[in-house]
């Protein structure tokens, strides 16, 4: 299957997804939405990938929501057409998904950053919800997500300011995972999907599913959901040669049941 406005790669268990409409900057318009969640789809189901990585170009991760798709529109268009809910589908994805960036990751462009597991940023990497210079507001969880990943202050500033943020700063405010150099970026996020793809998958999700409980529910709702997903792990095989190959002193050979 060929995608308009994305590149697909696979290498071993890990996909490589890479977001393809250089001549805007990688702005999300909505073929990419439509083309995202078909092959994720597609992923999710594809019980040969463990895990996957999501790319831009050296220049832009994505600059955001496609402003010339939008700026015509009205808002009995937007409104009874939930414009942009789609977009949840992509934070729904089960199995882990990790942003390679550089260039900018701007409004949608950081949000969609934002849906997936943790971040991997070049030092050119840029951040920024600017929708506040185009008379909007972040549309696609910027306010929501943000303000989790970098706490009250920084979303602030960000959100009221429509300032960029780069890669140190996004590092240091919790927003990113990793820095690495720009030749580095693609090896490094596929080498931490090859490590997260050779562990037992079910193991895999549930750890996925349970951190991001810990932004839906209380404390106490979430370590008692912690706790109830990691009884059903000794339901698997896997945890049977996981713990038996620690005590053996040799490499697990996990096999996804
Ligand atoms: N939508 C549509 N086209 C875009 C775009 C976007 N978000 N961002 C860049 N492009 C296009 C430009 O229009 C330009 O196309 P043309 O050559 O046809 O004019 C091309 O990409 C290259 O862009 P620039 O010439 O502007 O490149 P630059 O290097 O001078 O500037 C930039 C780079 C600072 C990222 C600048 O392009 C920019 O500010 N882009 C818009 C960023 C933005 O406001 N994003 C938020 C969008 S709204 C949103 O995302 C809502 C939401 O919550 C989901």
């Amino acid at each position: 299957m060929t995608y308009e406005t994305l590149l697909l790669e696979t290498r071993g268990r890990v996909a490589i997804i890479t977001l393809n409409r250089p001549q805007a900057l990688n702005a999300l318009n909505s073929t990419v939405l439509i083309e995202m969640r078909q092959l994720l789809g597609e992923l999710q189901a594809d019980a040969g990938i463990g895990a996957v990585v999501l790319t831009g170009s050296e220049k832009a991760f994505a600059a955001g929501a496609d402003i010339k798709e939008m700026q015509s529109l009205e808002f009995v268009d937007v409104f009874l057409g939930d414009f942009f809910c789609g977009w949840e589908e992509i934070a729904g994805f089960r199995k882990p998904l990790i942003a390679a960036v550089s260039g900018f990751a701007l409004g949608g462009g950081c949000e969609l950053a934002m849906m997936c597991d943790f971040i991997i940023a070049t030092k050119t990497a840029k951040f920024g919800q600017p929708e506040i210079t185009l008379g909007v507001i972040p549309g696609m969880g910027g306010t929501q997500r943000l303000t989790r990943a970098v706490g009250k202050a920084k979303a602030m500033d960000l959100c009221l300011t429509g300032r960029m943020m780069d890669a140190q700063e996004a590092e240091s405010a919790g927003l990113v995972a990793r820095i690495v150099d720009q030749e580095r970026l693609l090896e490094e996020a596929v080498a931490a999907a090859e490590k997260i793809a050779g562990f037992s998958q079910a193991a895999v999700m549930m750890a996925k599913e349970s951190v991001n409980r810990a932004f839906e529910q209380t404390l106490s709702e979430g370590l008692r959901f912690e706790r109830r997903l990691f009884h059903s792990l000794f339901a698997t095989e896997d945890q049977k040669e996981g713990m038996a190959a620690f005590i053996d002193k040799r490499k697990p050979a996990f096999k996804n049941r």
